[in-house]
């Protein structure tokens, strides 16, 4: 259940809160933020209030305060609060009785719309409404406006209090060592934040209705700069405040007096105009983001949308020196890093809708590749090693040990950064399918072939020949399921390590028959020869788990002995994330046959023909049953698994839970931002799920398996730099291919082959 209201209004959705909900403070800043791919701002009330944890993230605006805590997105000046003081008496909702609410977000143009009404000590009732949102159109601006009204009498003097406060932290670690703070021309308010490596600039400017009597003041407080700004109203009539704000990190850094042109020239065209340039760039991402799905419900509609919605927020657009966290940029959870959920559960969106976007994610991994290659060097290993979690370069970013055990006084170990290798192939996943699918040959000549060569070589590398079992076998490491560390030949990463080294290999025979040069020079930078000789030896006889007697494709090499946990349903069921770790140890947990997050269903959810559907549906089945689903990236991989093997019942109970995974009933969920691999997840079990859409090897193909009630589902993919509309049902394909296309197109439609000349129809 959506624990917000979802309204249509014309063609627009909103999801609304009609309640002051302190409880929800922290979730709702997240789920509501305001993000444009530049920053991401939460969706904090403006008036002060006792909940809630205010945030402003820009992408890849890192910082490692000291040398024992790790490099962490910096939690930036706050620009939404304001304090407003009406004839002598300050306003706060938490003490003055709330006589309306309401707090909505537009899910289409990423608006901000809080309206509260409120009852002062002094009998006074008023209005407060706040707007706000992050332009896509120039992704530095960020704009607000604060509407005050007087309900019932007069306000004599107002005053309200705001401007750029530099005193914001990632929960008490501050990050800025100086923060300059400025006044120019008694109108702009600058604040410059320093940090070792890059610096952040915040210019201010506002506009308000102003009587001619009333003044404006400059505050200077530690680490911030404030306007006072008087004001008074009669019964009924408005105050207008509107602030426009420019952010820019050293890099983008332009002139200030740039900066100020930009900003007064956005003041004096007011904020509709800004909102309305904001929002035909918002359309036109939409058009070819949109889904359309004859027969889902309003509910069901507006999750999708909310689920696209802070994807394309997430993006960092047109820039590949960054990527995108597993909170996007809306809270400081996992230190804003990014994952292996970046290219295999965020990248297929952009991948079908945004290839260029897709591309920027590809390139940013090869920015971190020499980080990669000394990591598998420390490592004893060759070629390259991606982090587990990167900030901003390659290197590795996880924590070395997690929370103290505060009885003992020690902390654990986290092996993730040390032992979880299965991103080195993630990577190189998503590389091949962004090639296969655009027929980017620049990008693999620039980046592509590297990375994977040196993936190649990393896996060869991390084999070990075992004499006894006549096979290269993966020892000591940690599959996507965390909550087996320690353990041999996980399935999942034997397989992607093979899939790694025999992509090399058949890319290395194709380049040195067809593109000799590049070969060469590849061959000279890589050290191919020398490496490519075991390559072929290791793809061969690399172990690889394969169906048992009852068709169950072992985890890894001792799962199956494990014995069962007996009240796994009580830990499914719980509302608290990962209870099992309260009531079992870690180690206790590894000798069990319970699974934190789907580990060999999410193999069978990328190679989808890789083993016989008799063999899928049984494992999709059996480590369901073993599979708590504590990470919030299993339940999406369990719902596109269970569509594939045509379980629409089954799908449905998960797709129901994923897709409200930021948006449920739980208020301690999504507290430190949203879960972007779970959102992108979304979108993966609509399309590849339901609509059975997939591209592999050169062909696309599509085998509907929709939900009863869903009658037809609309989409635009991009194949080869061309637009396709696809539209299924249960009964029936259509495509239509956009401009442009010279080639015809076979698409393999539940698995017979036919040609897309201009438009096709199939009933199925
Ligand atoms: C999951 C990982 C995931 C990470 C970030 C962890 O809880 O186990 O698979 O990459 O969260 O979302």
């Amino acid at each position: 259940m959506i624990h917000y209201a979802v309204e249509k209004r014309g063609q627009e959705i909103w999801l609304a809160e009609r309640r002051y909900e302190p409880r929800f403070a922290l979730k709702t800043e997240s789920v509501f933020a305001q993000c444009n791919g530049y920053m991401g701002v939460r969706a904090s009330h403006g008036l002060s209030v006792l909940d809630g944890r205010r945030g402003m993230f820009i992408a890849g605006f890192f910082n490692r305060a000291y040398e024992e805590e790790s490099t962490e997105l910096v939690n930036c000046p706050d620009v939404t609060e304001y304090l407003l003081k009406l004839d002598g008496e300050v306003v706060y909702p938490d003490r003055a009785s709330i006589l309306g609410y309401e707090r909505r977000l537009n899910i289409q143009t990423g608006e901000l719309f809080n309206k509260i009404r409120l009852k002062l000590d002094s009998g006074l009732e008023l209005e407060v409404t706040d707007r706000r949102f992050a332009s896509m159109e120039d992704q530095h601006l960020f704009v607000q406006k604060i509407i005050i009204t007087p309900l019932n009498g007069t306000i004599q003097k107002g005053e309200l209090v705001t401007g750029i406060n530099g005193q914001q932290t990632n929960s008490g670690v501050s990050h800025f060592h100086k923060i300059d703070c400025r006044v120019y021309e008694k109108q702009f308010l600058h604040v410059t934040g320093y940090l070792p490596e890059d610096t952040l600039s915040v210019l201010m400017d506002c506009s308000y209705s102003n009587s001619g009597e009333d003044t404006k003041e400059f505050l200077l407080k530690r680490r911030g700069v404030f306007g006072r700004y008087t004001f008074h109203t009669t019964e009924g009539e408005s105050w207008n405040y509107e602030k426009y704000v420019y952010i820019q990190k050293e890099e983008d850094r332009t002139e200030l007096e740039f900066q100020k042109e930009k900003l007064e020239e956005y003041r004096r065209s007011g904020y509709e105009s800004a909102f309305g340039k904001h929002h035909e760039k918002m359309r036109s991402i939409w058009k070819q983001a949109e889904i359309q799905i004859q027969g889902a419900t309003l509910e069901e509609d507006a999750a999708i949308k909310f689920a696209q919605y802070h994807l394309i927020g997430m993006m960092p657009w047109h820039r590949s020196d960054c990527s995108i966290a597993a909170k996007g940029l809306t809270g400081e959870g996992y230190k804003g890093h990014v994952f292996w959920d970046t290219e295999i559960f965020i990248n297929p969106f952009f991948l079908y809708t945004f290839p260029e976007e897709a591309r920027n994610l590809l390139e940013f991994r090869y920015r971190g590749l020499d980080a990669a290659r000394d990591k598998a060097e420390a490592y004893g290993y060759q070629g390259a090693m991606f982090p587990w979690e990167a900030a901003k370069t390659g290197k590795e970013e996880t924590p070395l040990y997690a929370a103290l055990n505060i009885h003992t006084g020690k902390a654990n170990k986290v092996w993730s950064g040390i032992k979880e290798h299965h991103v080195t192939a993630d990577i190189i996943y998503a590389i091949w399918q962004y090639y296969t699918m655009t027929g980017d040959e620049d990008f693999m000549q620039n980046c592509g072939y590297e990375m994977i060569f040196e993936a190649a070589a990393f896996w060869t590398s991390r084999a070990r020949w075992d004499e006894a079992r006549g096979c290269y076998v993966i020892e000591d490491t940690i599959g996507p399921d965390e909550y087996t560390e320690h353990i041999d030949n996980n399935a999942y990463t034997n397989y992607m390590a093979r899939y790694c080294i025999n992509l090399a290999v058949t890319l290395a025979e194709k380049l040195e028959r067809n593109q000799p040069r590049l070969y060469q020079e590849l061959c000279q930078k890589l050290n191919l020869q020398q490496y490519m000789k075991g390559w072929v030896d290791v793809a061969d006889k690399i172990y690889l788990p394969v169906p048992d007697t009852n068709l169950i494709i072992p985890q890894d090499d001792t799962f199956l002995t494990k014995k069962r946990l007996t009240n796994i349903e009580k830990y499914k069921k719980s509302q608290i994330k990962q209870a099992v770790l309260l009531d079992y140890s870690r180690d206790e947990i590894v000798n069990m046959q319970v699974l934190k997050q789907a580990d060999v269903v999410m193999l069978l959810n990328l190679f989808p023909h890789m083993f016989p559907e008799e063999v899928v549906k049984k494992n999709v089945l059996f480590y369901e049953e073993r599979t708590i689903h504590d990470s919030s990236l299993s339940y999406c991989a369990h719902a596109q698994a269970c569509a594939s093997i045509g379980q629409i019942e089954l799908a449905w109970e998960f797709f129901k839970r994923c897709l409200v995974i930021d948006l449920d009933e739980n208020p301690n969920d999504s507290t430190d931002g949203i879960h972007a691999a779970s959102l992108g997840g979304i979108w993966n079990c609509v399309v590849f799920g339901f609509a059975g859409i997939n591209y592999e090897d050169g062909q696309l193909n599509i085998s509907p398996k929709m939900p009863e009630h869903w009658k037809e589902m609309q989409c635009y993919i991009q194949v080869h730099g061309h637009e396709i509309q696809v539209r299924v049902s249960n009964q029936e394909v259509a495509l239509k291919r956009g401009d442009g296309w010279e080639q015809p197109l076979p698409v393999r439609i539940n698995g017979k082959v036919f040609i897309l000349e201009d438009s096709l129809k199939v009933m199925i």
